[in-house]
């Protein structure tokens, strides 16, 4: 079977870039990217994207009406693919066994049912998802316990390793694309079938196949590698606070090591995104439910360091505003969990947020591309208070970086946005001053995340912190 039509069934961070991208490099190829809903795909294609990626907006103005479609007639896209993505959402599950670990897989499950229930011919079917070790089994029982006569299904692991506001650079240039399927004739002649789509432009030594199970491990223990890098490094910078070492300089000398390797070393506020800490925790599940708890603690620390981290930056800046910040205003700078996305999904922004919040802070928040209704959605959200409405009466969103730092009492750096480093903090630091005459109280403290401290001079630096 030489594939000629794409399905991709989730249009969200992940399913919407790849499959952009596998439309602009495979332009012999029919892809149609489904979601069940309607606003979503109103949006793919509108003007205004549902996600912000820098050089996504191109790849669809190229492809979009020409082999790239974005549909809600899910029927008709799953019967006329010859291969079906599988890229709905896998959030950690709030109820039931395995709770705030497990992944829901109800949306799988969901996409997998739909999919028995409507083709009509044979479809080689990828889990593109992050996904438990298992969850391809997971599908196939489905499709092969509700198989029509004459149709044959093809279970194979692709998982992703794109990451968010590099999503199209890494698609373009993927270090490695990872396929795994089933050691049968069958098995292999699919995931050959899926090593055609991306040699249209990745060359085939990046391509790397592997057995089902081993590829659904690969992207756990990959993302829990990253975060793990990231733990120890933000474990470090609380020796360096506590010695007069510099965390900057300590990663520096470290990433020399060729064996180490420089990159993955900034010390933050914590690791975000909707990634690091659920497959984390579905690793954690994963050694706990296979009677491993060592191995289940050991990564279980990762996380906790990581809550360690926010909560004592979060700390360093009350302790800085002399241990209260209640009325205080506060200017909250950046709030997707990263530069160069709108996502918020587990932004350190949010716990930093909430906490302050809770010691009656006023929050003046300025992000540049995180919609203002999405930082009222995460602030009052249930897990974040159980009282909305004041919540809602002391944030205030603004429209720029300069609006939301007037008068405040102190700069909260959450995100390293480029165009941070462009502020004039010596004329913040400046006017602030001038405004609070005579307030012994209204000192302007800049309280800075690391990764953001390489672009702010130290003269800078000392000036407002101890000027
Ligand atoms: C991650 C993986 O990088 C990607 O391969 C996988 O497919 C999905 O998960 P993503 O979550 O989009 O991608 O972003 P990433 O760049 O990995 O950053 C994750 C978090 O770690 C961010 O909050 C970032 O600020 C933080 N981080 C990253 C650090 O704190 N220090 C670093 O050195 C690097
Ligand atoms: P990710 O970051 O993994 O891409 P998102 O939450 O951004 O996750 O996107 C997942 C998308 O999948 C959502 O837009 C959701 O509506 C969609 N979805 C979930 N179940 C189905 C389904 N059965 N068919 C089509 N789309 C689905």
């Amino acid at each position: 079977m030489v594939i000629e039509k794409i399905c991709c069934l989730g249009a969200g961070y992940v399913g919407g870039p790849t499959c952009s991208v596998i439309a602009w490099k495979c332009p012999d190829i029919k892809v149609t990217v489904c979601d069940k809903s309607v606003e979503r795909i109103n949006q793919w294609n509108s003007e205004k994207l549902p996600i912000y990626e820098p050089g996504l907006d191109d790849v669809v103005q190229k492809c979009r009406g020409r082999n790239l479609f974005f549909s809600t007639d899910i029927a008709k896209s799953i019967q006329e693919a010859d291969l079906i993505f599988i890229s709905v959402n896998t959030p950690t599950k709030t109820i039931g066994n395995g709770k705030g670990r497990a992944a829901d897989l109800k949306y799988i499950e969901g996409a997998a049912r739909m999919i028995a229930d409507l083709a009509t011919s044979n479809k080689i079917v990828v889990e593109k998802s992050t996904v438990p070790v298992k969850a391809a089994e997971i599908i196939m029982k489905i499709l092969r316990a509700n198989t029509k006569p004459g149709v044959e299904y093809q279970i194979l692991s692709n998982p992703e390793f794109l990451a968010e506001g590099t999503a199209i650079d890494d698609l373009v240039e993927a270090e490695r694309v990872l396929i795994g399927g089933e050691d049968t004739p069958e098995g292999h002649k699919a995931i050959q079938e899926l090593c055609w789509v991306y040699e249209h432009w990745i060359p085939a030594k990046n391509i790397l196949t592997t057995n089902t199970w081993s590829s659904e491990l690969s992207k756990l223990a990959a993302n829990a590698f990253l975060a793990q890098r990231i733990s120890s490094i933000n474990s470090l910078s609380a020796v360096c606070e506590a010695t007069g070492a510099d965390v900057s300089e300590v990663a520096r000398a470290v990433g020399r090591d060729s064996r180490i390797g420089p990159k993955f070393l900034e010390a933050s506020i914590g690791f975000g995104g909707s990634c690091f800490q659920k497959d984390i925790l579905n690793l954690i599940y994963l050694s706990e439910c296979l009677n491993l708890p060592e191995v289940a603690a050991y990564w279980q620390q990762v996380v906790n360091l990581n809550d360690y981290q926010k909560n004592r930056f979060t700390r360093k800046v009350i302790e800085s505003l002399f241990n209260t910040v209640s009325d205080k205003k506060i200017a909250i700078l950046g709030f997707s969990f990263k530069k160069n996305t709108g996502d918020t999904r587990e932004s350190p922004a949010i716990c930093v947020s909430k906490t302050l919040l809770d010691e009656g802070a006023k929050l003046h928040i300025y992000d540049p591309k995180v919609e203002t209704d999405q930082i009222y959605y995460e602030l009052t959200h249930p897990q974040v208070t159980n009282e909305p409405e004041i919540v809602r009466k002391n944030i205030e969103i603004h429209r720029s970086a300069y609006s939301a730092v007037t008068g405040a009492h102190a700069i909260v750096l959450c995100t390293e946005w480029d165009e941070f480093k462009e502020l004039d903090f010596k004329k913040i630091y400046t006017d602030r001053q001038y405004k609070g005459a005579g307030q012994s109280d209204l000192t302007l403290t800049c309280i800075y995340c690391e990764k953001l401290a390489s672009f702010l001079t130290d003269n800078v630096l000392q000036l407002i912190l101890y000027v």
